[in-house]
């Protein structure tokens, strides 16, 4: 039987009768129809479908969709603001933090979520940061390089009170 979830997905509440087996990323890809979010192995592994449910990065096969009920998601497509690439996008932009792109959409919410919790984050701590996010394409350097580029503009942006 369906069952009615609430939930608020980049700032636009959402309403829908769902099958309570339905996975929160395919509630997004398929219900929603905000395909950023990659569906890698479905098992917890590549962090291809990383989102940010109420403030904090999770895989988003990991989540059934009726668990986000009364919750607010942020995928990929609710990064940029008012038309401008958050920090981190546009690190991966300046870096060229990405090859095929699979891994690129889970790979930046992680990073956005990394430099919340410590926008002085060192490489180190980045690195293990993404641990949960693989790239089978990249060697990973270009993508620490796009997290630091975005620290540093976001810790630049704090020091000018932008
Ligand atoms: S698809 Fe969710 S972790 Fe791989
Ligand atoms: S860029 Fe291809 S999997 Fe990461």
């Amino acid at each position: 039987m369906n069952k009615a979830v609430s939930i608020k997905v980049n700032g636009t509440a959402h309403t829908a009768e769902i099958e309570p087996r339905l996975l929160l990323v395919h509630y997004l890809r398929d219900v929603l129809g905000l395909t950023g979010t990659h569906v890698g192995c479905e098992t917890s592994i590549c962090g291809a479908c990383t989102v940010m449910l109420d403030g904090q990065a999770v895989k988003s096969c990991t989540i059934l969709a009726i668990q986000a009920d009364g919750s607010s998601v942020t995928t990929i497509e609710g990064l940029a603001a008012n038309g401008v690439l958050h920090p981190v996008q546009e690190g991966f932009w300046e870096k060229h933090g990405l090859q095929c792109g699979y891994c690129t959409p889970g790979m930046i919410v992680a990073g956005a979520q990394i430099l919340l919790r410590n926008p002085h984050a060192s490489d180190d701590e980045i690195r293990h940061g993404l641990e949960g996010n693989l790239c089978r394409c990249t060697g990973y350097q270009n993508i620490v390089a796009a997290v630091k580029y975005a620290a540093g503009k976001i810790n630049t942006q704090a020091a000018s009170g932008d």
